[in-house]
């Protein structure tokens, strides 16, 4: 099988959560020696956040903000691959084609942000896409999608399953959300995902979810594209 797995700053917050990074290697580990592939994508976290809103104080450009937030992606990119070993390409990929060659060589590839103006779901998505991977999973704190924000609704409920429509009405409600808000998943990426029917999973930042998911069970929530997914 072959998986996206998007990382946002589940793994890589604030502070560095080593034993973590160290039980995701180990369960990545695991599953390649059954035959996976995986590419991992991850984010910038709250470090790139704070270094991104400086850099907009001290008169840097937008897309010079972005360059910043890719830095870190990457950087955070190269502290995964720390724990990966020798079964993950030594370096992030900067290009979907440098991640589609480096996944005939190595069981798992990471890759950061790769354009200004996108978000590293959109960079999931697209590698999710050029690999044919047969599963995108998102890790994200609240578990799944809502059928509203959780942070500001003590009522929201979680969806083991969403359609297409509805989760494109949360992703516009929530659209103007500033960073760290509730964003289920980036409009980008979800144009994407859907144009390639790509079965997409979300599920929650603890490593039993993405096991859970991993191993076929139903966790978090299942995107639907159409009535017969
Ligand atoms: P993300 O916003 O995707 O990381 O990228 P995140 O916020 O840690 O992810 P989530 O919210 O937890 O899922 C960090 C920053 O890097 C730049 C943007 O500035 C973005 O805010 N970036 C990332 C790009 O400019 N292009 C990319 O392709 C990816």
């Amino acid at each position: 099988m072959k998986a996206v797995v998007k990382l946002g700053h589940s793994l890589i917050g604030e502070r560095i959560e080593l034993e973590k990074i160290r039980r995701f290697a180990l369960l990545l580990r695991k599953r390649i020696s059954e035959g996976d592939k995986f590419v991992v994508v991850v984010g910038g976290g709250a470090v790139a956040r704070a270094y991104i809103n400086a850099s907009r104080i001290l008169g840097g450009t937008e897309s010079f903000a972005d360059d910043i937030g890719i830095a870190f992606t990457r950087i955070n990119c190269m502290l995964l691959i720390s724990a990966l070993g020798e079964y993950v390409y030594p370096k992030p990929a900067t290009s979907l084609e440098e991640l589609r060659q480096a996944l005939h060589l190595y069981s798992i590839v990471t890759i950061g942000g790769l354009t200004p103006g996108h978000s590293t779901d959109a960079v999931a998505a697209l590698s999710a896409e050029t690999i044919s991977a047969d599963i995108f999973i998102k890790m994200i704190e609240t578990g799944g999608i809502y059928d509203k924000d959780p942070q500001t609704h003590e009522d929201a409920k979680l969806l083991s399953e969403v359609g297409y429509e509805q989760l494109l009405q949360l992703i516009l409600e929530n659209k103007n959300t500033k960073a760290g808000e509730y964003k289920p998943l980036d409009l980008v990426a979800l144009e994407i995902l859907r144009r390639s029917k790509i079965k997409t999973v979300i599920v929650g930042s603890k490593l039993e979810d993405l096991e859970a998911v991993l191993r076929g069970e139903e966790v978090g929530t299942k995107v639907k594209w159409n009535d017969a997914t």
